[in-house]
């Protein structure tokens, strides 16, 4: 069971949030094409107070504003290759009940305190602010409009501490007023956490040791997880008036959208999510480390579902708040992408030098060029009966095989793509030495043309397939042209022969600087509209870090 993080209702797919549904896609096609039993699902992320305050705004119903949402989402995903076994929302009624499973076990296991909270609450837009929704003079140097918790010249606050505060919903002062909230005593799993952290592999060393300096070194903080009315989620069944907080019912999603699949196919929700037969493992940025490596496994261990078999966290696209436009090409990113992605947590550069690069050089020149340069002599000949004398290319290149799927598996992409290009390396000669098209002249040679043919067309499939879980759609071309469709990673392993070739159809053109940098340009022009999401979990007291604390 493989899940990416469910993406926020309330903004578009940009190409930061690609990233990791390519990454995610391309370890879900590799597992289908080593034949394993694999289902990818994914929901939007639709409660909290952004959805709320947006829709209001906008003069229509949450459900409206989600459901345009969560069409526009799958829109993008299905334009960039991304394929779902299923996409759902957590704001579903198999997600109210799991959250009401969920609920219930923590309550049983005694792991819920209330107490009350002090918060600023904005009285015209009659909600309780998140610390970012309130703007101030600082109360160190004076500047003014600065956020609420810290301020350009590096002093950081409270939001009660700036000078004239005022909520930026609405312009209003906001006050200070009392509610209850709902805590989880997460400090009574920390045992069980820091067992689970350094015994269960689930989780890349680098992140396992930011957890035990960060967290487990200290008493891990309750976890406020609800929040008064009006606010645009569940309602906790025993608690009238508060609602469950957006990041609990979040990750309950990943199974409530399972639950969905289950049903809509035959299957048993407990076979994916309570048995030790299944892996399960997440897709993340490390902004969202902490929910997922704390909270998460926590709430999975007191509900009695199984743990993530692997967490697995990338970095961020660098080039940041860029939106996708029509410029960006959909394989042209997901082999960048796979070029720059390791099973590390380090950011990735969109650089258009080495972007143009990559495509024009790699790509275009070496493999979709071994095609390419036959191609059109192929449809004519078709394949040798036999596959010829190639020097061992075919034999090196399917030797290479396991170490390339080894990388697939590990998510070190980057490791998988640079193999495949030594792979194209050594192909490419082959034909610059056979000179194919001085053969075509000649009426004697076309038994040698034809086994120029079929040697560079199944280096070309080979490393084709080597490239599916990258490529979908070249893979799609290459079965189109050789006449049997790219199925299992085994394919790589025997040439094809004695078949006939079609015709010869343009797979991939040179990337233009100029395409990108426009990519680019747009990207940014639309970045200014965006709109901040309340994302941020606050606990009382808190000095813990929030989302977009870097890794150490
Ligand atoms: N809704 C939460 C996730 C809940 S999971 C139970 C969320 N949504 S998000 O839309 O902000 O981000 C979705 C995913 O995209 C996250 O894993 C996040 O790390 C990733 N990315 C968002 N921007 C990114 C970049 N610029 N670069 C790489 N990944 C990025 O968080
Ligand atoms: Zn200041």
């Amino acid at each position: 069971l493989v899940t990416s993080a469910l993406p926020y209702a309330n903004g578009p797919i940009h190409i930061g949030h690609l990233v990791e549904y390519i990454q995610t896609d391309i370890w879900v096609r590799f597992q289908k094409l080593r034949g394993n039993r694999c289902i990818y699902v994914c929901a939007d992320d639709t409660h909290g107070t952004a959805i709320m305050i947006r829709a209001r705004k906008e003069g229509r119903s949450e459900e409206e504003l989600i459901a345009a949402m969560s069409e526009s989402h799958q829109r993008d995903f299905s334009g960039f290759g991304i394929e779902f076994d299923h996409y759902g929302s957590t704001h579903s009624d198999a997600n109210r009940e799991l959250c009401g499973e969920f609920w219930k076990s923590l309550r049983a296991n005694d792991l819920i305190a209330e107490r009350e909270i002090e918060q600023l609450y904005d009285p015209e837009a009659q909600t309780f602010l998140a610390d970012r929704f309130v703007r101030g003079t600082c109360p160190k140097c004076g500047k003014k409009d600065q956020p609420g918790d810290n301020c350009v010249c590096g002093h950081t606050y409270s939001p009660t501490d700036l000078i004239d505060p005022k909520s930026t919903l609405s312009g209003a002062t906001p006050e200070l007023r009392k509610a209850l909230h709902l805590f989880v005593e997460l400090d009574k799993l920390h045992e069980f956490l820091a067992t689970w952290i350094d015994s269960s592999d689930a989780l890349q060393s680098e992140t396992a040791n930011y957890l035990k300096g960060h967290f487990l070194a200290n008493e891990l903080r309750d976890w406020d997880i609800s929040r008064p009315g009006p606010y645009f989620g569940f309602e906790i069944p025993d608690s009238p008036g508060n609602y469950w907080y957006v990041w609990f019912d979040a990750p309950i999603g990943y199974i409530a959208s399972t639950k969905q699949w289950c049903d809509a196919n035959g299957e048993k929700l407990e076979d994916w999510w309570k048995s030790d037969d299944c892996e399960i493992h997440h897709f993340i940025g490390k902004d969202i480390t902490y929910f997922h490596t704390l909270f998460w496994p926590g709430m999975l261990k007191t509900a009695g579902y199984s743990l993530p078999t692997k967490v697995r966290i990338h970095g961020f696209l660098t080039v940041t708040g860029e939106k996708m436009s029509k410029h960006t090409k959909p394989a042209y990113l997901r082999y960048f992408y796979a070029t720059k992605l390791t099973a590390r947590v380090e950011d990735i550069d969109l650089g258009i030098d080495e972007f143009t690069d990559k495509i024009n050089s790699d790509l275009v020149g070496k493999v979709v060029n071994l095609a390419s340069r036959v191609g059109k002599f192929a449809s004519s000949t078709g394949l040798s009966a036999t596959y010829p004398d190639d020097g061992g290319l075919f034999q090196a290149a399917a030797d290479a095989g396991d170490e390339i799927a080894a990388a697939y598996e590990s998510c070190d992409y980057s490791r998988a793509m640079r193999r495949i290009m030594e792979l194209a390396d050594a192909a490419n000669p082959f034909v610059e030495h056979a000179k194919p098209w001085e053969m075509k002249k000649d009426a004697d040679r076309q038994d040698e043309l034809r086994d120029v043919c079929t040697v560079a067309l199944n280096l070309f499939r080979q490393l084709t397939i080597y490239l599916t879980p990258v490529l979908p759609e070249l893979a799609q071309q290459c079965g189109d042209l050789l006449g049997e469709e790219i199925t299992s990673w085994e394919q790589s392993k025997t040439p094809l022969t004695g078949t006939a070739v079609a015709k010869f159809q343009r797979m991939m053109d040179r990337v233009q600087p100029e395409d990108l940098k426009k990519m680019i340009d747009e990207s940014k022009e639309l970045a200014a509209e965006e709109t901040k999401q309340d994302n941020l979990p606050t606990f009382n007291d808190s000095d813990q870090p929030l989302k977009d604390e870097p890794l150490a």
